[in-house]
């Protein structure tokens, strides 16, 4: 692909996803390699802009990381932030003086030349900047000015015009840094010449050449879920594909009200994939049986979702690729410098089919974020309602069910959740909330209804706020929202005479009960 692309070398900061966002945000593509990425490797992308991250360390710390000097030889714009700027003055013969404390937080920057990535300002113009640095530059290398200062650091941002390297010791890419916007666009497009042409119909129409290159005359396979990502992957590849591509969509009988009818509707009968629909609902509640522990839960169900998976594959003569929605973030993160992190997230794969099936991967979707994802659905003329759902896991209502799992349960629970769902969707908060399910209690309180003693199970509501599901913090949806979701499920939904409403931030709690 001859795409012009920016490579963001990455120095473990926190922020060096947001600096990508931002750069995808002006709609020039970019990639993160670990700072370590071996030259021939950072060549190989033949990028038109390199940026150098912020980092937790000091170029002092044994094992810091470091950059090679031939990455200045490149003869691309280079920008470097906080530690990106750090770094840039050790390795060209600068001074960065050790410091035993942070400056952290706002400061004023003067602009002292309006020129090249502050060409959008004018000179002697203060902005707001966001710092977040221990050590301090004294002296940046040969061919460097200074073009900015704060007052407690006189080389807040040099430039070396000639060889077009730029350096801030602030974070343009942070909300904090109001007008880093600019300095970016200025970087990008003056500076380094790129066009803002990344965009969701363009990757579209590149994606399905590559899938169509990838996967050739051969056939391919995936695993619908009805999630966003799986769902985006296969209208993506049906386009470069058509009946070459077979969806496999398992249906464990945990899913929502009326999923596993929507799915089918959605994506046979209005973008006519081929579709092949397993009711395996009896074969999971049979497996989950007796079954209340949440890993045993989880392990159930994985295990017979392979083994349902593999069945259905095995009868698809001829498939020899298998598309997965990975997404760019798990990509970084097994790419990182730091290593693959210790997180295994058991519910993504597929638990070793592609090697027991002799299965080559296609992931189209691997260098999106989640909204580019959303972007190229819609790119694609996928309904929001697909695009825009909350996020569900993989084990579904099992680990919503607490306790004992039956059919009658699930049922409940099902439509108390389609309630909640409903006045959520009604009050306009859908999109505004993360993600909001019900969850069934094993336990049973005592009620009234009418002239009668109930003696019914309890059901708590769960709402939350989040921008990753990392952290999250419980939303604070409206009385009147809550007394109506709460007085239309007790009256609506036989065996819950109460509703309770979940106020647990995560951390500690997590989002799911188990
Ligand atoms: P927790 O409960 O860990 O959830 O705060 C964070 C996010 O992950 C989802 N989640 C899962 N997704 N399989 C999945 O596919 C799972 O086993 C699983 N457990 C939690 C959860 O819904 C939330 O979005």
């Amino acid at each position: 692909m001859s795409r012009k692309l920016v490579v963001i070398l990455d120095f473990g900061s926190q922020y060096t996803q947001l600096i990508a966002r931002r750069i995808r945000e002006a709609h020039v593509y970019c990639e993160i390699l670990p700072c370590n990425a071996p030259l021939a490797t950072i060549r190989a992308k033949a990028p038109a802009a390199v940026v150098l991250s912020g980092g937790p360390s000091s170029v002092y710390d044994t094992g810091a990381p470091t950059l090679d000097p031939a990455v200045l030889e490149l003869g691309v714009p280079i920008l470097g932030i906080c530690y990106g700027m750090q770094i840039l003055a050790h390795v060209g013969g600068g001074r960065v003086e050790r410091s035993d404390h942070r400056e952290y937080g706002p400061a004023t920057m003067k602009v002292e030349r309006a020129e090249g990535i502050f060409a959008h300002f004018e000179a002697g113009e203060s902005l707001d900047v966001w710092m977040s640095h221990g050590d301090r530059i004294v002296e940046m290398p040969k061919g460097f000015v200074p073009i900015g200062r704060t007052d407690n650091s006189p080389l807040c941002a040099a430039a070396n015009a000639e060889k077009k390297i730029f350096a801030l010791q602030f974070h343009p890419e942070v909300a904090h840094t109001p007008r880093g916007r600019e300095i970016l666009d200025a970087f990008l497009f003056d500076v380094a010449g790129l066009s803002p042409d990344w965009t969701a119909i363009s990757f579209v129409e590149e994606s399905v050449a590559a899938v169509r290159a990838k996967v050739g005359t051969e056939h391919a396979i995936l695993g619908l879920s009805g999630g966003v990502d799986s769902s985006v992957a296969a209208v993506l590849c049906s386009r470069a594909l058509e009946d070459r591509l077979t969806c496999i969509f398992i249906d464990n009988g945990l899913l929502r009200l009326h999923e596993a009818e929507q799915v089918v509707a959605m994506f046979e009968g209005r973008f006519h994939l081929k579709l092949v629909h397993v009711d395996a609902s009896e074969r999971f509640l049979t497996g989950l049986r007796g079954v209340t522990d949440p890993e045993k839960k989880r392990k159930t169900i994985g295990r017979i979702f392979i083994e349902v998976f593999e069945e259905e594959a095995k009868k698809i003569e001829g498939a020899s690729f298998l598309v997965q929605g990975t997404l760019y973030p798990d990509v970084i993160e097994s790419v990182s410098f730091k290593g693959p992190s210790a997180v295994i997230k058991s519910h993504h794969n597929v638990g070793g089919l592609p090697e027991r099936m002799n299965l080559k991967l296609c992931e189209p979707l691997r260098e999106l974020f989640k909204d580019e994802v959303r972007a190229v659905g819609e790119a694609l003329g996928m309904p929001r309602d697909v695009l825009y759902r909350h996020p569900f896991p993989g084990p579904g209502l099992a680990v919503r069910c607490l306790g004992e799992i039956t059919k009658e349960r699930l049922d409940i629970l099902r439509r108390a959740d389609a309630i909640f769902i409903e006045e959520i969707r009604n009050a306009n908060l859908y999109e505004v909330i993360w993600q909001a399910f019900c969850v069934l209690l094993p336990v049973r309180t005592v009620g009234v209804m009418g002239d009668d003693r109930t003696y019914d199970e309890v059901l708590a509501l769960r709402a939350v706020n989040s921008t990753d599901g990392m952290t999250a913090d419980w939303s604070r949806i409206p009385h009147e929202v809550l007394a109506r979701a709460s007085s239309r499920i007790i009256n609506e939904v036989r065996g819950i005479n109460r509703v309770v409403y979940d106020i647990s931030s995560k951390p500690p709690a997590t989002i799911e009960w188990e």
